[in-house]
């Protein structure tokens, strides 16, 4: 979708949020599969009610996009436009055991930052790609780790009310891949409280995970992780190793030869190529063991 009405051109540069026009979203997904779009890149927190109310006010649908780790786009001219905070200095202050964050920072990065400042308690979480705010919306988590469990502040955009607001870390649920966040609820900032540990323990930490996982995944590969969630005390990736579905694919989308629960896009795939393989494998596991997979991956079709 492109913005092309003088008036909005005019008011975003006004707002400070610069338009990058006609963006290929496969180049900001870490599966590399996406349409085009205008992508709006947002400098100030406190612009976004105002940028809401502008593209709402002239019907310009919109999603936000974060590290584009977990997401898996549709082809062709996207009928929204993709907005996305621009990365912010500092991105972490730390006072105590507190890490204010914000969403924009890459979690590995933040990860290693505050572990240099002896913070540990995330070094599972070193090798999740993507942002902080992708994080904590879906509470990633690897190798006993969540953030969920750290959060005790979380400064937001609230769509429904229109306006930012801060929760504290009581106020929001934290599952097994799942928060109570709105799907609209846009991650600005969020406050950690992170224990106390020497770096060099830490580093030990995230060397073990490291190893485990480059051991398990295909990490050259492109890939958005997990694409199924693991099912009450099962495991999607044994289930579908189990049916002999590494290799399977459709066109360049492909099930890995590593980790049978990460669909490679090992060329060129397209979104339908991937939704294709999707569909085959959820339903060959559905027929085979009883079980319908809830997709992990965040899907953005029309
Ligand atoms: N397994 C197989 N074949 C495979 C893959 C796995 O037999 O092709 C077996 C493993 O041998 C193991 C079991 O299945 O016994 C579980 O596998 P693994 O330890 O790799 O963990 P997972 O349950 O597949 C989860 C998360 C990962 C996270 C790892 C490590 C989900 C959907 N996945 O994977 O997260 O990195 O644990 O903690 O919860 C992601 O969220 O995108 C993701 C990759």
């Amino acid at each position: 979708m492109r913005i092309e009405d003088p008036k909005i051109l005019e008011a975003l540069a006004e707002m400070g949020v610069e338009l990058r026009s006609g963006t290929a979203l496969s180049a900001e997904t870490h599966l590399g599969i996406g349409g085009t779009t205008d992508l709006l890149s947002i400098k100030s927190h406190d612009s976004i009610p105002d940028l809401l109310n502008l593209l709402d006010s002239h019907h310009v649908p919109h999603k936000f996009l974060g590290g584009g780790s977990n997401l898996l786009v549709q082809d062709g001219e996207l009928p929204w436009v993709a907005l996305q905070l621009a990365r912010s200095e500092p991105e972490v202050t730390l006072a105590g055991n507190f890490a204010r964050i914000d969403a924009a920072a890459d979690l590995g990065r933040t990860v290693t930052y505050c572990a240099k400042n002896d913070l540990g308690g995330m070094e599972g979480l070193i090798g999740v790609p993507g942002t902080v705010g992708g994080a904590l919306r879906m509470n990633a988590g690897a190798y006993g780790t969540q953030i969920g469990t750290y959060v005790r502040e979380v400064k937001l955009y609230r769509a429904a009310a229109r306006k930012l607001e801060t929760l504290r870390g009581d106020q929001i649920s934290f599952e097994y891949r799942h928060t109570s966040f709105a799907p609209d609820d846009m991650m600005l900032a969020v406050k950690l409280e992170l224990p106390s540990k020497p770096f060099k323990e830490i580093l030990q930490g995230i060397r073990i995970c490291n190893e485990k996982r480059r051991a398990s995944q295909p990490l050259g590969q492109k890939s958005a992780g997990c694409i199924f969630k693991n099912p009450p005390g099962a495991s999607a990736g044994r289930m579908i190793d189990e049916l002999g579905l590494k290799g399977l694919s459709v066109g360049d989308a492909r099930v890995s030869d590593r980790h049978a629960n990460f669909f490679v896009n090992a060329g060129t795939a397209s979104a339908s190529d991937m939704l294709s393989l999707i569909a085959d494998v959820r339903e060959r596991v559905a027929k085979n063991f009883g079980v319908t997979l809830e997709h992990e991956v965040v899907l953005w079709l029309a």
